[in-house]
C-alpha cells in the first residue's frame, strides 16, 4: 500500500503541464507534487506514437524513483497516445487530461457543436472525438491542430501579443464558421493563451480547460483509493519539487509567473538514463 504522504507525480513535455499542477495545488493544497517537464525534448505534438510512449515510460520510471503514489499525465498528447499503454505496466493509479476535458465539454455545450484545438498527434489520435461520442453520439466534433501555439507559449514573451492573435485568427477561422459553442483547449499549453483564443472566438463560445476537471478527478481518485494526504502541510510555499531535462533557468522564470509556490527547487536530470 502506497504511503498517503507520498507525492503525486505530474509530467508534461514542458511548461504546459504547470497549468494542471496549478489547479491541483488549488484544489488539493495538502498534496505534494513532483513535476517533470521534458524541456529538452519538447514538442511532443509532432512526434510519433512510439517515441511518445518511450518518453512517457522513461518519465514514469523516473517518477517512480521519487516514490510517487499516483501519476497525472499533464499532457494531452501523451494522454492521447501513451496513457492506456503504460497504465497496464503500473501498480499505482495514473490519469490523463482527456477524459476530464471531454466530460466538461459535453456538459457545457448547448448546440451540440464542440471544437477541439490541440497538437497534431492529439487531433490525429481522435481520442477526444471518441470520448465525446461515447458520452453523447449526437455531438458534432471538429478538431483543429494548432502547432504554432506551443512554441509561442514556450517562448514566454508572446502570450499577449498581436502575433499570437493573428495566428489564432487564422487557425480558428474554420471553427468559427462551423458555429461551435464550446471549444476544448486540448493542449496543456493553451490555457496560457486563453484570453487571446477567447477574444478571437467571441464570448458566445465557452472555453474548456481540462485542468480543472482533472484536478477534481484526482481528488476523487485519491479518496477512493485511500491515498489522500490527511496531514496539513505547514510550508505550502516550498513543498513541491521540479525536474526538467534541459537547463532549469527558463523553466524557473516561466513557472514563477504561473505557480503560487516557490520553484527554486528545480533540478536538471538526464532522462535518457531511465
Ligand atoms: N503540452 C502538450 C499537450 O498537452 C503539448 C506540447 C507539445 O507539443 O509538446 O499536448
Amino acid at each position: 500500500m502506497a504511503d498517503r504522504k507520498a507525492p503525486i507525480g505530474v509530467f508534461d513535455s514542458g511548461v504546459g503541464g504547470l497549468t494542471v499542477a496549478r489547479e491541483i495545488m488549488r484544489q488539493i493544497p495538502d498534496e505534494k507534487i513532483v513535476y517533470f517537464g521534458d524541456t529538452a525534448r519538447v514538442p511532443y505534438g509532432s512526434k510519433s506514437r512510439d517515441t511518445i510512449i518511450k518518453y512517457s515510460r522513461q518519465i514514469i520510471r523516473f517518477l517512480k524513483t521519487q516514490e510517487v503514489k499516483a501519476i497525472v499525465v499533464a499532457c494531452n498528447t501523451a494522454s492521447a497516445v501513451a496513457l492506456e499503454e503504460v497504465r497496464e505496466e503500473l501498480d499505482i493509479p495514473i490519469i490523463g487530461v482527456i477524459k476530464a476535458g471531454a466530460r466538461t465539454a459535453a456538459a457545457a455545450t448547448r448546440n451540440g457543436k464542440i471544437g477541439i484545438i490541440a497538437t497534431e498527434t492529439t487531433i490525429n489520435s481522435k481520442v477526444y472525438t471518441h470520448f465525446l461520442e461515447e458520452l453523447n453520439p449526437q455531438l458534432t466534433v471538429i478538431g483543429k491542430a494548432c502547432p504554432l501555439f506551443v512554441p509561442l507559449v514556450e517562448e514566454g514573451t508572446f502570450l499577449n501579443d498581436p502575433i499570437t492573435e493573428e495566428i489564432a485568427s487564422r487557425y480558428l477561422e474554420g471553427l468559427k464558421k462551423e458555429q461551435i459553442d464550446t471549444l476544448i483547449l486540448g493542449c496543456t499549453h493553451y490555457p496560457l493563451i486563453s484570453s487571446t483564443v477567447g477574444r478571437v472566438m467571441g464570448n458566445q463560445v465557452t472555453l474548456v480547460n481540462p485542468a480543472y476537471e482533472t484536478a477534481r478527478e484526482l481528488k476523487a481518485l485519491l479518496k477512493e483509493e485511500g491515498l489522500e494526504n490527511t496531514e496539513q502541510k505547514q510550508d505550502r510555499e516550498a513543498m513541491h519539487t521540479f525536474y526538467v531535462s534541459d537547463t532549469p533557468d527558463n523553466f524557473r522564470k516561466f513557472a514563477e509567473t504561473i505557480l503560487p509556490c516557490s520553484v527554486a527547487d528545480t533540478t536538471q536530470i538526464n532522462i535518457e538514463k531511465y
